[in-house]
């Protein structure tokens, strides 16, 4: 089907039947789903999961996320026993860093932050996408101006994939709502002030008039993204 077309079917749909729609429109192709366990990821392995989709679900654990984000990976497999995968950095690229650079090299500079992203969660999610041909994630327009005009679906000239934003579309207010209804499990810091939540030494809380990305690598003027969606 043309990404176009199957875009605007898409739209018209409530999540569930997005994901069961892409599911059959390419059931031959390897479709996989990435968490960070976020509010957004959250609502969609609920999806995925209720209605036993055939979605691979992985995670990249950078090896620096927070405790609560642990806690909630632990929780969420068991509650949708799900056959989780979990990708670790590579661990000679690591041991190199930290080596030459120390554990926090990602606050002297923004090619240093990048650096550490790139080894920690930009090289395993390369070898997690591949042989994948639709990869899902939990990208919503509202978040950023980076992310405003992504499509539902889009062709990764980069990766050679087709990339399907399910809740691109979705407002906070929708999200929340969906969450709640579900009784769906959350990481315990989004009530902390945390709402984007990435690793525990690059995300701080933020204040009721900040934007929702402000948390993160909060001490750059950077696009604040961290590669995996540039
Ligand atoms: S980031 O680029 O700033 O880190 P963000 O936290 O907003 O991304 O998450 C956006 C989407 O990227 C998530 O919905 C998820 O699909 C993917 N993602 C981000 N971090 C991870 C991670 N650690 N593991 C798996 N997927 C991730
Ligand atoms: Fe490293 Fe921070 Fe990027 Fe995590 S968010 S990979 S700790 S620079």
């Amino acid at each position: 089907m043309e990404l176009e077309s199957l875009g605007n079917s898409l739209m018209n749909l409530p999540l569930e039947d997005r994901l069961s729609l892409l599911v059959s429109s390419y059931s031959k192709d390897v479709i996989a789903f990435s968490s960070s366990f976020g509010q957004e990821d959250q609502a969609i392995t609920h999806a995925i999961a209720t209605q036993k989709l055939p979605i691979k679900i992985f995670t990249l654990d950078t090896g620096r996320q927070f405790q609560e984000s642990y806690e909630l990976m632990d929780l969420t497999k068991k509650k949708y026993q799900l056959d989780l995968i979990t990708y670790f950095p590579n661990h000679i690229n690591t041991e190199n860093l930290v080596r030459e650079k120390g554990f926090n090299s990602f606050y002297t500079s923004v090619e240093n932050r990048k650096e550490c992203c790139f080894i920690r969660k930009m090289e395993p999610l390369a070898r997690a996408l591949e042989g994948v041909t639709i990869w899902i994630t939990g990208l919503r327009a509202e978040q950023s101006e980076n992310r405003a005009n992504m499509p539902i679906v889009e062709w990764d000239e980069a990766r050679k994939l087709i990339k399907v934003n399910p809740i691109i579309d979705w407002t906070a207010e929708k999200l929340n709502n969906y969450l709640t209804e579900h009784k769906i499990p959350q990481n315990p810091l989004h009530k902390k002030g945390f709402i984007s939540i990435g690793c525990a030494p690059c995300t701080r809380a933020i204040g009721p008039d900040e934007h929702p990305r402000a948390g993160r690598w909060w001490w750059e003027n950077s696009q604040k993204e961290c590669g995996l969606h540039a």
